[in-house]
């Protein structure tokens, strides 16, 4: 069984789009040694990110993530055991706002930072992977 954390956070005021690659750099390679996959949503000053792999895996990253000075206020909005990914080709996606739909946006009911009193897990997780819909259907074509 694998484990999917789903979290959102506080971007520090100060990161710029390059720490965001940055980020992303160092996730894929990471990741990739570990085998852990995932998504992550950088929209508005907050992040949302869905990471998935081996439990122990997923719990070390975390504990990392959780730890890093680029965001704060992580809150794990859900955690379960799944039998298979959502992100099978992927170490670590990306989206920023400028790439998220307008069409997404509104029919998710988006607000910045989907304050959990408003926005069940659920409907985040459905949000996250909108997000991401045209790179996870051509993963599947493939
Ligand atoms: C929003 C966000 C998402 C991150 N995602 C990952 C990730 O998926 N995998 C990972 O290894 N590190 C991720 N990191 C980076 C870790 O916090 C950490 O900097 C990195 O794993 C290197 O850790 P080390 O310096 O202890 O080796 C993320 C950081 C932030 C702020």
């Amino acid at each position: 069984m694998l484990k999917q954390v789903l979290y959102s956070s506080t971007a520090n005021t100060d990161i710029t789009m390059r720490d965001v690659l940055e980020i992303i750099r160092v996730s894929h390679n990471r990741n990739s040694k570990s085998g852990l996959t995932g998504g992550l949503l950088f929209l508005d000053g907050y992040f949302y990110q869905l990471l998935e792999g081996i439990p122990s895996d997923v719990d070390a990253a975390m504990q990392r993530i959780q730890r890093d000075w680029r965001h704060h206020d992580v809150h794990v909005r859900r955690q379960q055991r799944v039998t298979s990914p959502v992100f099978t080709d992927d170490w670590m996606a990306l989206r920023s706002d400028a790439q998220i739909p307008t069409e997404v946006l509104q029919e998710y009911h988006y607000q910045p930072g989907m304050p959990a009193e408003r926005y069940q897990a659920d409907d985040l997780f459905a949000f996250l992977i909108a997000c991401f819909e045209n790179e996870l259907h051509q993963q599947m074509v493939h």
